[in-house]
């Protein structure tokens, strides 16, 4: 069992990554406990095992909305959910974020246990107490930070996993890659690739829990993939969504001159390599750069935009005049 812990001031945590991490959950339970399970997710043993409610929701996009926590917190009322309580959300990072953000406003929060079940929720979502749902317009824009009192990633779920699931987990891969860690780009097992993912998220949100700097590093490639994924109605998966993002971000990068323009092929190479981004739904610049604006990400009115200085080295805050980032849209969604 590999093992990373995420040193959060004041409430550290362990993200268990391997075959059989489930077996581990029993120790991490206290008080009454409610499992909220995505009903695609076959169910472990270890799970069944659990005597506590098993409350199983439809996972995807559409999960992630306030009629979907509203439900929650009357199941939570109803099983009597008391203070001491533990919710497990088991699923993808929309069961992850509904579940983690129901779990923090019930008698202003109970502990979570993250039980992430694709690729990008063991990579990404599950770690680092970044909760929410969407509203109308924009993704992710009711939330919270709670971060869970155990990550447990048990790869027997991946073998489950559909391949366009699988794709897109990938492209937060390639992300942590090109931003933080080169040498993911090489691996190969899974485990590994979950592990060194965690590693670099752990390490970025140990320093700036609450994305007061720092932590924006981990949205290279998400302000355009936000914005092609909100112009899309939500139609088109994150993962493919934030490669497309990020085939913008690089593009953007190599016109200011930051990187090397051979970055641009090395980049779309290694998302070609796992499909990515793939087909995109028929969008115009106009709509995918008014999406852009929409995004919660920007400081008085400018955004700031993560941008490449070589692979591996992500950095933050930089203006990019409108019409780069125009020029740049146009081009990744016309090839
Ligand atoms: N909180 C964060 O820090 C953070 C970070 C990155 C992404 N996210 C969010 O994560 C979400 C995307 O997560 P996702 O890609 O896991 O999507 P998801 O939860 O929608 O899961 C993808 C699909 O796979 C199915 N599924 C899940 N596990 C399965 C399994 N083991 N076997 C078979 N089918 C399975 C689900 O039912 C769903 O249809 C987005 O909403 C995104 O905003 C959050």
């Amino acid at each position: 069992m590999r093992s990373v812990e995420v040193a959060v001031p004041g409430h550290p945590y362990p993200v268990l990554i391997g075959a059989g991490a489930l077996a581990r959950l029993e120790s991490f339970l206290t008080g009454r406990v409610l499992v909220v399970a995505d009903r695609a997710v076959p169910e472990l043993p270890e799970l069944s095992g659990i005597a506590s409610p098993l409350l199983k929701v439809e996972g995807g996009e559409a999960a992630k909305t306030m009629r979907g926590v509203s439900r929650l917190l009357a199941a939570f009322e109803e099983e009597r959910l008391g203070r001491d309580g533990t919710v497990v959300a088991v699923g993808g990072g929309t069961i992850g974020d509904l579940a983690g953000f129901a779990a923090s406003i019930w008698l202003r929060g109970v502990a979570l246990v993250q039980v992430p079940t694709t690729l990008l929720a063991m990579v990404d979502s599950a770690v680092g107490g970044k909760t929410g749902v969407n509203t109308a317009r924009a993704k992710n824009a009711v939330g919270s930070f709670w971060q869970p009192r155990v990550v447990l990633a048990d790869t027997r779920y991946l073998a489950s996993l559909p391949a366009e699931q699988l794709a897109g987990g990938q492209a937060e891969v390639v992300k942590y890659a090109m931003a933080l860690d080169p040498g993911i780009a090489g691996l190969t097992d899974l485990e590994e690739i979950v592990e060194r993912c965690v590693r670099c998220k752990a390490e970025v949100v140990a320093k700036d829990e609450r994305e007061e700097g720092l932590r924006e590093v981990l949205n290279y490639g998400h302000t355009v993939g936000h914005a092609i994924e909100a112009a899309s109605g939500y139609s088109l998966h994150h993962g493919r969504a934030v490669a497309a993002g990020m085939r913008a971000a690089v593009r953007i990068s190599a016109s200011l001159g930051l990187c090397q323009p051979s970055l641009v092929q090395a980049q779309d190479e290694l998302l070609a390599a796992h499909g990515l981004p793939g087909r995109l739904p028929e969008l115009t610049t106009e709509q995918v750069l008014a999406a852009t604006s929409a995004d919660k990400k920007s400081r008085a009115g400018r955004r700031r935009w993560v941008l490449l200085r070589e692979m591996g080295r992500a950095e933050l805050g930089f203006d990019v005049p409108d019409d780069i980032v125009r020029r740049a849209v146009t081009e990744i969604l016309s090839s």
